[in-house]
């Protein structure tokens, strides 16, 4: 059986299975969004706005920033390839494990790639000092990838800690990229992780955040990048393809991502399948799950052979074998609908007790 090294395709694949692989908010797309796409099908004859003025301002609006700080792309995946190329990195410093695709954007610059290996001891937890000592040890290193909150780990870094990383990172004409694709899952304790408010003009700094989670869009996909200035807006405009957001993506609006409706749905859910999953995992004997307060989780279990059991049972969940530091006795599971975590947990439990 074939192990899926990205998640988010397994109903494609096959309409009867269990997608527990790709973490997409299964309140699904906003109604509002809905209707806007819906009423606005006569506009697929026109190019979008190549500078996205409009959505820009929305955006803006929305995570009360300024609209001269913000760049869109086509998912936030197109931000962090061009985002390596604009910054002319030559030395970068990825932690492990996280996103792969940090450095398959690297590998296709020739980019030197450090790796920082997260402590297993410490459930892969981030720790500053380490990091700037790290960063001191390895005077060359120009470019940090920071995914926070961290795929597949769940590890988060607050503000305070950042903003230490930071000011050595500005010190040493190092640019910090800060991938917040999951970090709207935090809802109320966002701000506490978010570097959004506190990014300053002079910082070396660039967040690049994702709308494709939350609002359970893979198949439009929205990136936006938060930069301390107008000019690294620019650059990166004038780097990247013109019109990379479609139509649809660009109609997406304050009132859409402010949603209070959706915002309320998805804490409920979130909160309620989440203290399901975590009584459920506590109760099998053979799994440890690293503790997470957003929408997936890492599980650790003494099975080699679990993804493609469960894969027998048609539940899908990410092998996470080809993460650094991570073998197949690692899974990352995608918090779902009550009925499909229950799926989940059942066939967790029949898996591993039978191997007794
Ligand atoms: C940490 C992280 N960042 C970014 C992305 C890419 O998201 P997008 O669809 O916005 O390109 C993903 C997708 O899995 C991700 O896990």
């Amino acid at each position: 059986m074939s192990v899926i090294n990205h998640g988010g395709r397994g109903q494609q694949i096959d309409p009867d299975l269990l997608d527990f692989s790709a973490n997409i908010n299964p309140i699904g797309v906003p109604l509002e969004l809905k209707r806007k796409i819906s009423a606005n099908l006569n506009q697929l004859i026109y190019y979008p706005d190549p500078d996205y003025c409009g959505l820009r301002k929305q955006i803006a609006a929305a995570y009360k920033l300024d609209f001269k700080n913000i760049w869109v792309g086509n998912g936030s995946v197109s931000l962090i390839y061009e985002a390596v190329r604009v910054l002319n990195v030559r030395t970068a410093l990825v932690f492990a494990p996280t996103f792969g695709e940090y450095e398959a954007a690297m590998r296709k610059m020739e980019i030197d790639i450090r790796t920082f290996q997260l402590n297993k001891q410490q459930s892969f937890q981030y720790n500053a000092d380490e990091i700037i000592s790290y960063l001191k040890q390895n005077s060359d290193i120009d470019f940090v990838c920071l995914c926070n909150p961290n795929n597949p780990t769940g590890s988060m870094i607050n503000t305070n800690a950042i903003r230490m990383i930071v000011n050595y990172c500005n010190a040493n004409h190092i640019w910090l990229m800060l991938d917040e694709a999951f970090n709207d899952f935090l809802l109320e304790d966002r701000q506490t992780f978010s570097f959004e408010q506190d990014i300053r003009p002079q910082d070396k700094v660039i967040i690049i955040k994702s709308l494709t989670k939350f609002y359970a869009i893979p198949g439009i996909r929205l990136g936006i990048a938060v930069c301390p200035s107008a000019d690294l807006v620019t650059r990166l405009k004038e780097r990247m393809e013109p019109w990379s957001v479609n139509t649809f993506a660009a109609l997406i609006d304050e009132n859409i991502i402010n949603d209070s409706d959706y915002k309320q749905a998805t804490a409920e859910w979130l909160k309620t399948e989440k203290g399901y999953l975590e009584r459920e995992l506590s109760k099998i004997r053979d799994i440890n799950f690293y503790s997470s307060q957003v929408n997936f989780y890492l599980l650790k279990s003494p099975r080699m052979d679990l993804a493609k059991k469960l894969m027998r049972r048609k539940v899908l969940v990410r092998d996470c074998s080809n993460f650094r530091m991570l073998d197949s006795s690692y899974i990352r599971i995608a918090v779902r609908s009550h009925r499909e975590n229950e799926v989940l947990i059942k066939s967790l439990k029949q898996i591993l007790e039978s191997s007794l």
